[in-house]
């Protein structure tokens, strides 16, 4: 396994092997691998000749009062299971080769940046496009790999992707989880032992509405009411949003139909924690 720590030797280290007739899978991410980053990327050493990690904590989509500095950082680790699982190239770069002095430039996807999430995090989309836009100049996959467990972004990309014009399969993976349904998340180990308890509840009200939806409920405001209910029977989760979208424009639809999806965002104490499932 090689691991470059510079765009322009990853660039001509891959476009040789593009050159060679070789296909590239890129699995994007920040680090903290746990299981749920090892579906990408066993999925990318499955299925493509060239399988790259990128491992980048991008400070430009982290709010002024966000967890950039105590983001969890585990390189060795990382690296370890990286060459365990057989990824081939590690792109680690340090900050300053992706935003050197100076740096003014983004992409943004408009819109759909500023719904969910983008309502308490109004920079963050802006910053996982330019990150993920540039990391797709320096690589050039054939093919990207994100988990579904961040919906909305996986929504951006691939808006952005076909706006750009990049010739990329992207490649949206099932949320791995706890056995108790928690969501897989770097972010859980910021939980207390009492707030962790109560986590699961927040998959387990997605889960109700979605029964309800295969029970016949379609108006999206019933749905959504379920959701903050069941939820907010737990005193020690706090309510963000509770959403029913459409996955194209992420609108409200007037009723639900499969393909839509509910979205959640939750502070147990300080930690904010995401999820979503799709009515099928
Ligand atoms: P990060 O949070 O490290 O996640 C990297 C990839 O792993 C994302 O595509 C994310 O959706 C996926 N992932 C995380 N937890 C998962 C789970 N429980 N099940 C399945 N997939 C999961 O997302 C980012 O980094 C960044 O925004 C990034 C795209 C790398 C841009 O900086």
């Amino acid at each position: 396994m090689k691991v470059i720590s510079t765009c322009g030797e990853t660039h001509l280290y891959l476009k040789n092997e593009k050159y060679h007739g070789r296909t590239l899978g890129l699995v994007p991410t920040m680090g903290a691998l746990h299981e749920g980053h090892c579906s990408l990327i066993r999925a990318a050493v499955r299925e493509t000749e060239i399988p790259i990690v990128s491992i980048f904590v991008n400070p430009t989509q982290f709010g002024p009062d966000e967890d950039l500095d105590r983001y969890p950082r585990q390189e060795q680790g990382d690296l370890e299971l990286c060459a365990t699982e057989g990824v081939k190239v590690v792109f680690l770069p340090p900050a300053d080769e992706i935003y050197p002095p100076g740096y003014r430039s983004f992409v943004e996807v408009e819109s759909l940046g500023n719904k969910l999430c983008g309502k308490t995090r109004p920079t963050h989309f802006r910053g996982v496009t330019t990150i993920v836009n540039r990391l797709f100049h320096i690589v050039q996959p054939n093919k990207a790999y994100f988990g579904l467990k961040d919906r909305q972004q996986f929504v951006i990309l691939r808006r952005m992707v076909k706006d750009l014009g990049w010739n990329i399969e992207m490649i949206g993976l099932p949320t791995v989880r706890e056995s108790d349904g928690l969501a897989l998340s770097s972010r859980n180990a910021y939980l207390t032992p009492e707030e962790r308890k109560a986590a699961p509840l927040l998959f387990q009200a997605l889960c109700e509405a979605k029964e309800a939806f295969e029970c016949g409920e379609t108006a999206p405001e019933q749905l959504r009411r379920n959701v903050i209910s069941s939820i907010e029977s737990d005193p020690l989760i706090k309510i963000d949003y509770v959403e029913v979208v459409e996955p194209v424009g992420l609108e409200t639809p007037e009723t639900v139909a499969q393909g839509d999806f509910i979205a959640l965002a939750a502070f147990l104490g300080k930690t904010r924690l995401i999820d979503n499932l799709e009515m099928a």
